[in-house]
């Protein structure tokens, strides 16, 4: 069985994971800049890919080292390919193929998209194809069919901002620090529902797309017109932005599987960490039958034991990555996440 090297650089962290056996994580070591980005309230990109330029190289060392793994065992390396900062994206990319280069090793370009989806086969008890998984993170909401490892159908997705960007800009109105979702999280169980009322942007109830800018702007809009609640009232503002995302991603994700008919959901990404979220999605479902699936904490946010799981399934499936390969920040327009 292949021992495969993730390298995951698409924003701003570098987790480098050797892997060995169908999804066992023999080590995983994140180089969070968090500390870095935190002054400017958001990721700097031409920062992030500095960063990385820095930690690429002891991260994988120390992947290594923890896992017990010597260069000459790793057999291919799997690398996120897009969508992402594409400077940080080249990071990794450039590193990764050197270092199979180096090797004489395969290496394999992988869609940061596919690698979160398929974080819940890092777990025991993954769900059986087809399913449907809701990608929740910093850069993207989206809901997909999913047929395979690396065959996803688009049913919808947000028209502008993604729920955890919806978060951190919240979180920054508040002065509440970066990243934001966390910190939400954790005050909006301080808070009183209800207290405080935002609108639930459903759209089309019928429909899988979402958008939460208009919540964002609702919350701007009370902070104004109410700044004496401020920081009184924080936690139950908080608690009620949570409350209105949650209720619609859980509608939705519930929503679609019974469309498609299916018995199995995933929830994954960034967001798929939040708490509330986690519990509402699990207690709605077994109303209605489904099995959940959502990946421990740690493998929710960006990490790159999801890249080698795809990598994988992808270097099992005869593909490679060619020379003339280039990174990519946006996914192409299609419905279909089937190729990159
Ligand atoms: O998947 P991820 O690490 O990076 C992207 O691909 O975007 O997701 C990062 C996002 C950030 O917006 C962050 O605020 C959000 O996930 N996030 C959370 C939580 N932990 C991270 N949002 C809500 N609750 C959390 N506990
Ligand atoms: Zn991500």
């Amino acid at each position: 069985m292949r021992t495969i090297l993730g390298i995951e650089s698409s924003c701003d962290e570098t987790p480098p994971t050797p892997r060995v056996h169908r999804e066992k994580i023999l080590s995983s070591v994140v180089s969070s800049q968090v500390a870095v980005h935190h002054r400017y309230g958001g990721v700097v990109p031409e920062l992030a890919s500095r960063k990385h330029i820095e930690a690429v190289v002891p991260v994988v060392e120390e992947a290594l080292e923890t896992a017990g793994v010597s260069r000459k065992e790793i057999d291919a390396v799997a690398v996120t390919q897009g969508p992402g900062l594409v400077g940080s994206l080249l990071v990794g990319f450039s590193f990764g193929r050197a270092f199979a280069y180096a090797l004489g090793i395969p290496w394999v370009g992988v869609s940061h998209l596919h690698g979160h989806v398929n974080s819940v086969f890092l777990e025991a008890d993954p769900p059986a194809f087809p399913f449907v998984a809701l990608l929740v993170s910093g850069g993207h909401t989206a809901i997909y069919h999913v047929l395979s490892h690396t065959h996803m159908e688009l049913m919808g997705q947000t028209r502008d901002d993604a729920a955890g960007e919806a978060y951190d800009k919240v979180a920054k109105m508040l002065d509440l620090g970066y990243p934001g979702g966390v910190v939400i999280d954790r005050l909006a169980a301080e808070g009183t529902p209800g207290v405080v009322k935002f609108p639930r942007p459903f759209l089309d109830k019928s429909q899988f797309d979402f958008s939460f800018s208009g919540l964002k702007s609702a919350v701007r809009r009370y902070i104004e017109i109410h700044p004496e609640d401020k920081p009184f009232k924080i936690p139950d503002i908080v608690t009620e932005f949570q409350e209105a995302v949650v209720e619609v991603l859980c509608y939705k994700l519930i929503r679609a599987a019974e469309e498609k008919k299916c018995r199995h959901i995933a929830l994954v990404g960034g967001v798929a960490a939040n708490s509330r979220l986690r519990s509402k999605l699990r207690r709605d479902a077994a109303g209605k039958g489904l099995s959940v699936h959502i990946p421990s904490v740690d493998l929710c946010g960006d990490n790159a034991a999801m890249i080698a799981v795809v990598g994988y399934h992808d270097l099992a499936a005869g593909k490679v990555g060619r020379w003339d390969d280039d990174v990519f920040s946006r996914m192409p327009i299609t419905n279909s996440l089937k190729n990159l």
